[in-house]
C-alpha cells in the first residue's frame, strides 16, 4: 500500500526537511521551503524499482540531461572476442548480466574459461553447483594455466557469499547459477521464483553501488519459462543465451536484451575436448556440412521471436505410386504448404498432379514465420528438378497468391546474420530493400519480385 506523506524542499539547494523551517540550514536561503507530496510505497517494491532503474539508495531529483554526468565509458575487456562483441565491446562496469542456456550446453565451462584467461583483475567465481575439485578439474581440462587472481568459492548462502565478496573485493563476480543461490530475507527453498528473484534484486544493487560488473548463470528448459531467466529479465541489463544442440558440437551465444549494445550480434564457439573455441569464420562450419551438392536443399533466414535463424529446409518430391498423391510436411503448416504448391503450379508450370511432396524442416524446429516461403518452394522445385541449389546461397521472402515476393520484417537483421554465418549471397524482396542502405554489408543482396524471378536466379 502506498501512503502519502509531506516533506519540504528547499527550492535553492534542494535539502529537505520533514518540517517547514524559515531558513535553510545547509545554504542559508531564507522562505525557499516549499511543501512536496511524496508517496511512501511499501519497502520491497519501492526498493526494487528504484534498484532496477539504477537508482541505488541516495536521494534522486529531477534534472535535465545535460546536469547527468556520464563520463568516458569504459569497458572490461574480457580477451574474448565473441563474448566481447556480443556484450557491445566489453563488460560494463557495474552491469548485471544473466547468462541463460539449458542445463549442459556449457555456461559454466564458457564462464571459467573466461574467467581464467582474464589474469589482469581479480575475479570471485562462487558456485553452487560443483566443488572445488570438480572446478579444478575441468579448469585442468580447459587447459589454461590457472591464474592467481581467479578465486573459487563454493557457497550457497548470499548473505555468506557477500561476506567474503567484502574480503576480496573481487572486480568481478560469479555466481554459478542463481537457481542454486539463497537469502534469508525469504523462506522458499532455493531456485524457487521468490529465491531467484530476491536473490537478483539483492545482487543488483550490489553491482550498482559497488560498481562491480556481476555474472549470473541461470539454467532455462526448453520452454524457457522455469523459475529464473523469464522473471530476472526485467531486473538484469543483459541477457545472453547459450544454445546449441547437443548433438552438433556447435554452441550460439546471444544477445536477448543489452542496454549498452545491439542485440543483433551472436558469438560462435565451438565445444572441443578442451573447452569451447571461437569460431570467427562460421562458413567453416556451415559449408562444410553434408548438404553441398544434394538437391532439395534450401536455406531460410527466419526470425522466431526476437532471434534470427537460418533454417534448413528439406523436400522431396516423388513420382505418387497411388492414384492420390501424397503431401506431408513436418515443421510447417501442412495447408501452406498446399497453397505454396498450387502457386508453383500456376506461375512456374510445375505440374504435381502425379507427385508426392514431402516436407521436413531441420532440427525438429516448427516455423510460423512466413519469410521461410521462399525456400520451401525452392526446395520442393529443387527436388523436382533435381537441380541442387548453390551453397552459401540464403533467402527471406512471403509467397502471395499471384506468386509476388512480399516483404518481411526486420530485413536488416536477417541479412546480418546471414552476413555474420558466413553465406555468400541472400535472396530478399525487392520491396524491402527501399531507404535501406546496402554497402554496409558484405553480403551479395539480390532483390526479387516474383517466384519467377527468384527461380530463373537460383537455377539459371
Ligand atoms: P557445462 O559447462 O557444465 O554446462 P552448463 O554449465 O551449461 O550446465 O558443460 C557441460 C558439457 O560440456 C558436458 O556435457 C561436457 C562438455 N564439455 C566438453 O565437451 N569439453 C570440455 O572441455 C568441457 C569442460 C565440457
Ligand atoms: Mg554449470
Amino acid at each position: 500500500m502506498a501512503k502519502e506523506k509531506s516533506i519540504y524542499v528547499c527550492a535553492q539547494c534542494g535539502n529537505d526537511s520533514p518540517k517547514w523551517v524559515g531558513r535553510c540550514p545547509v545554504c542559508g536561503a531564507w522562505n525557499s521551503y516549499a511543501e512536496q507530496v511524496v508517496r511512501k510505497e511499501t519497502v520491497g517494491q519501492a526498493h526494487r524499482v528504484r534498484v532496477a532503474a539504477g537508482l541505488g539508495e541516495g536521494q534522486s531529483r529531477p534534472q535535465t540531461f545535460s546536469e547527468i554526468e556520464t563520463g568516458s565509458e569504459v569497458r572490461i575487456d574480457l580477451h574474448d572476442q565473441e563474448l566481447n562483441r556480443v556484450l557491445g565491446g566489453g563488460l560494463v562496469p557495474g552491469s548485471l548480466v544473466l547468462l541463460g542456456g539449458e542445463p549442459g550446453i556449457g555456461k559454466s565451462t564458457l564462464v571459467l574459461q573466461t574467467v581464467l584467461g582474464m589474469t589482469d583483475r581479480r575475479i570471485l567465481y562462487v558456485s553452487g553447483e560443483e566443488s572445488p575439485r570438480q572446478l579444478k578439474l575441468r579448469s585442468e581440462r580447459i587447459e589454461h594455466t590457472p591464474s592467481e587472481q581467479c578465486l573459487i568459492l563454493c557457497e550457497t548462502s548470499l548473505e555468506q557469499i557477500y561476506t567474503h565478496v567484502k574480503n576480496v573485493r573481487p572486480e568481478l563476480l560469479i555466481i554459478d547459477s542463481i537457481q542454486t543461490i539463497s537469502t534469508e530475507v525469504a523462506d522458499s527453498s532455493p531456485g524457487s521464483i521468490t529465491q531467484v528473484r530476491e536473490c537478483a534484486a539483492s545482487i543488483l544493487k550490489f553491482a550498482k553501488e559497488s560498481n562491480t560488473p556481476v555474472i549470473l548463470i541461470g539454467h532455462i528448459n526448453k520452454e524457457g519459462m522455469i523459475a529464473g531467466p523469464k522473471v530476472l529479465e526485467h531486473i538484469v541489463d543483459t541477457v545472453l543465451q547459450f544454445e546449441g544442440d547437443q548433438q552438433y558440437m556447435y554452441r550460439i551465444l546471444r544477445s536477448i536484451k543489452n542496454r549498452f549494445g545491439s542485440t543483433a550480434e551472436l558469438g560462435i564457439y565451438e565445444m572441443r575436448q578442451n573447452g569451447l573455441r571461437q569460431v570467427s569464420n562460421p562458413s567453416e562450419l556451415l559449408l562444410s556440412s553434408e548438404h553441398e551438392g544434394m538437391s532439395g536443399v534450401a536455406v531460410a533466414c527466419t526470425i522466431e521471436g526476437v532471434r534470427p535463424f537460418l533454417i534448413e529446409t528439406q523436400a522431396l518430391v516423388s513420382t505418387a505410386v497411388y492414384g492420390t498423391p501424397q503431401r506431408s510436411s513436418t515443421g510447417f503448416d501442412t495447408r501452406r504448404m498446399n497453397m505454396l504448391l498450387a502457386v508453383l503450379e500456376k506461375r512456374v508450370g510445375f505440374k504435381l498432379a502425379q507427385k508426392d511432396v514431402f516436407l521436413n524442416i531441420a532440427g525438429g524446429l516448427r516455423v510460423k514465420d512466413p519469410a521461410i516461403d521462399l525456400a520451401v518452394i525452392t526446395a520442393i522445385l529443387s527436388s523436382n528438378m533435381d537441380a541442387p541449389v548453390e551453397c552459401g546461397l540464403c533467402m527471406a521472402g512471403e509467397v502471395g497468391l499471384s506468386g509476388e515476393i512480399r516483404p518481411v520484417n526486420r530485413i536488416e537483421q536477417r541479412i546480418a546474420e546471414a552476413e555474420k554465418l558466413g553465406f555468400s549471397t541472400i535472396i530478399v524482396p525487392k520491396h524491402n530493400l527501399q531507404g535501406v542502405d546496402t554497402s554496409k554489408w558484405n553480403i551479395r543482396i539480390e532483390p526479387v519480385r516474383k517466384v519467377e524471378e527468384a527461380f530463373r536466379l537460383i537455377f539459371g
